[in-house]
């Protein structure tokens, strides 16, 4: 038919019965029925910064509602009040108190991060733990890994570092390793490592698709791993790019991750689509900081309406393709459900 044909069809047939798509949004109840997707709580991932030292809870000035915590009673408490919410898994983020160039706190077997895994698995033993490999927050040049003498970030012996650092995690008891470096051959380096050692049935998530994004600023600051000098451009990728983002994660698939990642979320949905329909394999999507804080700082502005705003992302993530979505709003996220869950039924 040509679209002269289909549209004169259209309009006989549209005489004959009305269509009326607005029936199906007349009550929360019918639109719930027919919603074509649904945030999946158990599938939001907690992050969590863990700050080497004692009795800490601070708040991070750019992530209201977001805090560092010691691994101590603090952390715990913050765990059992996610346990208590239905939070199912965390990825956890190291803050040492001391740095050196090779970032070597990040495979101390009593750091900050391995303290906190043994915590926490033996506080909730099902709670699934994630650990991000890097070395930014551990190198006192804030780079995320080693340098060679002119300033460039290598890619081999950082790599082999990465294994250094996933094993000790696998040790402490992490259910999950969680690359972010952006190294070439990571996920086979931390395979390899993990494999030598006994610890097959560790999972790699891989940050396969990590672009080098302005939206990672208020992590830097929670994390104070903004680097000295330079940027993230020669190992993370450009953002105009999304075959590439195909490319990364097929060479991760291949190396054996178990779970790909595109990240950020909100300005790459695009790159979330594609590469969720290029493979199989469980999606995370990384909700960043800064998207966190945008939607935070306009709704402590009373600019907009940051529940609805937080929602409206979280679906448009998972629209887009993602299995797991990592969010800063996993707590908020699950407290207002929960909340709204008291007071069920009769509002419109
Ligand atoms: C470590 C790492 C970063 C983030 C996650 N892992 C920072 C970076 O790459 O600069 C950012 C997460 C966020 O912004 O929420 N490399």
């Amino acid at each position: 038919m040509t679209e002269l044909e289909v549209s004169r069809k259209l309009r006989i047939d549209s005489s004959d019965v009305l269509a009326r798509p607005r029936r199906l949004r007349l009550t929360e109840g019918i639109r719930s029925l027919v919603a074509e997707n649904e945030i999946t709580p158990r599938q939001l991932v907690m992050p969590i910064f863990v700050k080497e030292g004692s009795g800490i809870k601070e708040e991070i000035e750019s992530m209201p509602g977001i805090f560092r915590f010691s691994p101590d009673s603090s952390l715990d408490a913050e765990v059992s009040d996610l346990e208590d919410l239905g939070i199912n898994a965390v990825l956890l983020f190291g803050l040492p108190s001391k740095k050196d160039s090779s970032g070597s706190e990040a495979y101390n077997p009593s750091g900050v991060i391995q303290q906190a895994v043994r915590r926490i698995k033996q506080m909730i033993p099902e709670m699934v733990v994630i650990c991000d490999v890097c070395m930014c927050e551990y190198t006192d040049h804030g780079h995320c890994g080693i340098l060679n003498g002119r300033g460039y970030v290598e890619n081999d012996k950082t790599a082999e570092l990465l294994g250094k650092i996933a094993l000790s995690q696998a040790r402490a008891g992490a259910d999950i390793v969680a690359p972010s470096a952006m190294m070439d051959n990571q996920v086979l380096e931390i395979r390899r490592a993990l494999d030598a050692s006994g610890f097959e049935n560790t999972a790699i998530m891989s940050y396969s698709s990590k672009y080098s994004s302005a939206f990672y600023g208020p992590f830097r600051e929670a994390a104070s791993s903004a680097p000295s000098f330079g940027d993230r451009k020669s190992y993370q990728m450009n953002p105009p790019n999304v075959r590439e983002a195909i490319r990364e994660a097929q060479m991760d698939i291949e190396q054996g991750a178990d779970i790909i990642m595109v990240k950020p979320a909100l300005a790459y949905l695009d790159v979330i689509r594609a590469v969720r329909e290029k493979f199989g394999l469980p999606l995370a999507a990384y909700n960043v900081s800064g998207e966190y804080a945008m939607i935070k700082a306009a709704a402590l502005n009373g600019w907009l309406d940051g529940k609805r705003a937080m929602e409206e992302t979280l679906t448009a993530i998972k629209r887009a393709g993602a299995d797991i979505i990592i969010t800063y709003f996993a707590k908020e996220f699950l407290s207002s459900k929960l909340n709204s869950e008291k007071s069920p039924g009769r509002k419109k």
